[in-house]
């Protein structure tokens, strides 16, 4: 029997999806802070906290969606991001999982493959927040390493969890690194911080197609090793 603490802990973690169509109602801003104050107790190794959090809302939100919007102009897919995004050649298993979570996700839009253009359209609304009213982005000291972009999941999961808890949902956003340039020519960035990441945080638009997606996982055999 699973205590009632758990089944929330589970609840948080199981109903987490990327939602990519957000109803533009706004999120308390007291609500937010207190997420994010929560969240900020995430472990790092050495107890670092080598992550840095740039909150938007309102104007500051809409100025950089307007930036990147006048950018995608030139750079329809933004720039190069300061770290590569995937590795240059995926090889399999990592290739046909990255395939299908595109494949299934456009399937819900009815979106074929050789639609380049309606794809990338949707794709673009990455760089408007999913229409999402919060818009976070996340930066680390570029003399940091492979051990602290650990610690960085570790926050970001905490606050996609604290999210659920408070009936909002959220979108990871690496598709930001892409648009660092601008990112940074609009917030306040010092330059010895990198990039990570953006996430979308908001109500869900529960009537949109692309929130149905379910994307896959890899059964736990294909995952675990027990070791006797
Ligand atoms: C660090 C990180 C960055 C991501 N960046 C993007 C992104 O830029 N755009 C997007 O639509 N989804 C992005 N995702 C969402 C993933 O595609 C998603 O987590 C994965 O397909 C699993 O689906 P789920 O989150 O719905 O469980 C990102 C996820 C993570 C963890």
């Amino acid at each position: 029997m699973m205590n009632e603490a758990a089944i929330r802990v589970e609840d948080a973690i199981c109903s987490r999806k990327s939602v990519r169509a957000f109803l533009p109602d706004a999120v308390p801003r007291d609500l937010l802070e207190h997420i994010l104050r929560v969240a900020l107790r995430a472990p790092s190794g050495g107890n670092l906290q080598p992550w840095r959090l740039y909150a938007l809302m309102g104007a500051s939100r809409d100025r950089l969606v307007a930036a990147a919007a006048e950018e995608r102009k030139i750079h329809p897919m933004g720039e190069a991001p300061e770290y590569p995004i995937y590795p240059p050649n995926l090889n399999e298993p990592y290739r046909s999982r990255r395939y299908r979570l595109g494949e299934a996700m456009y399937a819900t839009m009815n979106i074929p493959r050789d639609n380049k253009a309606a794809r990338l359209a949707f794709f673009a609304h990455n760089w408007e927040f999913f229409g999402a009213p919060v818009g976070l982005i996340i930066t680390m000291d570029r003399q940091m390493g492979v051990g602290q972009w650990a610690d960085l999941g570790m926050l970001l999961q905490n606050i996609m969890l604290l999210a659920r808890a408070h009936g909002l949902h959220t979108c990871p956003q690496e598709s930001w690194a892409s648009f660092q340039h601008v990112v940074r020519r609009t917030l306040p960035i010092p330059e010895h911080e990198m990039v990570f990441a953006g996430m979308a945080i908001g109500y869900a638009d529960g009537a949109h197609p692309v929130n149905s997606l379910k994307s896959e996982r890899a059964p736990l055999e294909e995952i675990v090793t027990f070791v006797e």
